[in-house]
């Protein structure tokens, strides 16, 4: 039997949610800033009370570890984010946190025992909005990112991941140290909102995640000629802005057509500069997040992309420049673990359906260290993203529970 304080579960996410950068109720929280630290701080403090052991890393994943009672057996490990873009709500990652930490407080309560150790981790940056690429820790966790890449990353301020992590006292050693070896966890299951719709309207409690889609992203930054918006003639002009519009546009269409209904193309930053209104942009920097369950429906709208765009450039006169930030595999779940925590639902009389993410999460990566799995449950409408992202105690609670026992079950003696 697993007792949830749902009332104090509740309370730690309301209370972490005023630690934001904007006014409540919307929250942000960027990758190391004062709001992001001040986060981490609370749910520290938390993880300490509860009696877990705090270790971070050189980029500040966070490990809040119940010892085992083997210690030579492989720990297993759940955990989430409590990053949020701007604008965001209160429980994209951070359920899968503090949901975390409670179904570990109740399994102590319960006077169970794990044998192998249980790390509850918060993951840096899943969220990609400080250096534009998503799942920052897990990726360095995973050690899929080369050194040239981590010492290239630098937000729009042009501070580098070095000297932000090293101003927030995270231990100074080289970032790519942080990598984990193949076997280090025995399992990993992370609990999360759906952030879509399909729970809530089939009114199902739990998703058990057998597959994450594949995402990818890319950085544009198109260079053209300013100049007085009243004294340059139409057919004089190589304005970024327009540039950068046809390439949205692009993205729009090539998602569109791929083929696949599960393409998905977001240009979700588009900067001009000067930003005055009298002013042709000379400068646009645009960011564009192309997803699919499919590789290859993906990869080709992403190369019809970079060509409508360079097309586009050319015809305006604007020089271009493409980075490819990241283009990502498709996680495959394990189905072991997708059975154990379908064996926890149906013993509970929780009702769950097998899904796929369209969303990323760090399962993404920790998918390449451990069998893995992720426990979704409904959200309101669907709505994530926003800071009307909802999800009721009653569905928290049942995922906290089944996440707890599925622990329970992966760490028992
Ligand atoms: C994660 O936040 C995502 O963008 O899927
Ligand atoms: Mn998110
Ligand atoms: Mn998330």
């Amino acid at each position: 039997m697993m007792t949830i304080d749902i009332k104090r579960l509740q309370k730690e996410i309301d209370d972490l949610s005023l630690i934001s950068e904007a006014t409540p109720p919307v929250v942000t929280r960027v990758l190391y800033s004062e709001a992001d630290m001040k986060g981490r701080g609370f749910v520290k403090n938390l993880f300490r009370e509860a009696g877990l052991t705090v270790r971070e890393d050189a980029v500040g994943n966070t490990f809040a570890r119940w010892e085992g009672k083997d210690k030579t057996a492989a720990p297993i490990a759940t955990g989430s984010h409590i990053d949020a873009i701007p604008n965001a709500g209160k429980y994209d990652g951070v359920v899968g946190v503090l949901g975390a930490l409670e179904a570990v407080r109740a399994l102590k309560a319960s006077g169970f025992q794990p044998l192998r150790s249980i790390d509850i981790i918060i993951f840096t940056a899943e969220e990609p909005t400080r250096f534009g690429i998503g799942c920052l820790g897990s990726r360095l966790l995973a050690g899929t990112m080369s050194g040239e890449k981590v010492a290239n990353l630098k937000d729009r301020e042009g501070r580098t991941l070095d000297s932000l992590r090293q101003q927030a006292h995270f231990p100074t050693s080289n970032p790519l140290d942080v990598r984990l070896p193949k076997n280090a966890y025995a399992a990993f299951i992370e609990l999360h909102i759906e952030q879509g719709p399909i729970l809530e309207e089939r009114n199902v409690d739990i998703g058990i995640v057998e597959k994450i889609a594949a995402p990818s992203s890319l950085k544009m930054k198109l260079t053209g000629v300013g100049g007085h918006a009243g004294a340059v003639l139409m057919p004089d002009r190589h304005d970024a802005g327009l540039a950068g519009a046809e390439i949205a546009l692009a993205v729009e269409r090539a998602a569109k057509t791929s083929g696949s209904p599960d393409t998905v193309g977001t240009t979700g930053v588009f900067r001009i500069e000067p930003g005055a209104v009298n002013s042709v942009p000379c400068l646009a920097n645009l960011e564009i997040d192309l997803r699919d369950t499919n590789v290859k429906t993906r990869d080709a709208a992403l190369i019809q992309i970079e060509t409508a765009a360079k097309e586009i450039c050319q015809r305006r006169g604007v020089a271009l420049e493409v980075e490819r930030v990241n283009v990502d595999a498709p996680a495959i779940c394990d189905q072991k673990l997708v059975e154990l925590v379908e064996a926890v639902c149906q013993q509970q009389k929780v009702s769950c359906m097998r899904m796929i993410s369209r969303a990323y999460h760090d399962s993404l990566f920790m998918a390449q260290l451990a069998p893995t799995t992720m426990v979704f449950i409904p959200c309101h409408k669907g709505y994530s993203h926003r800071p009307d992202e909802f999800s009721s105690q009653t569905q928290i609670e049942k995922g906290v529970v089944v996440l707890g026992l599925a622990l329970e079950k992966l760490s028992a003696p």
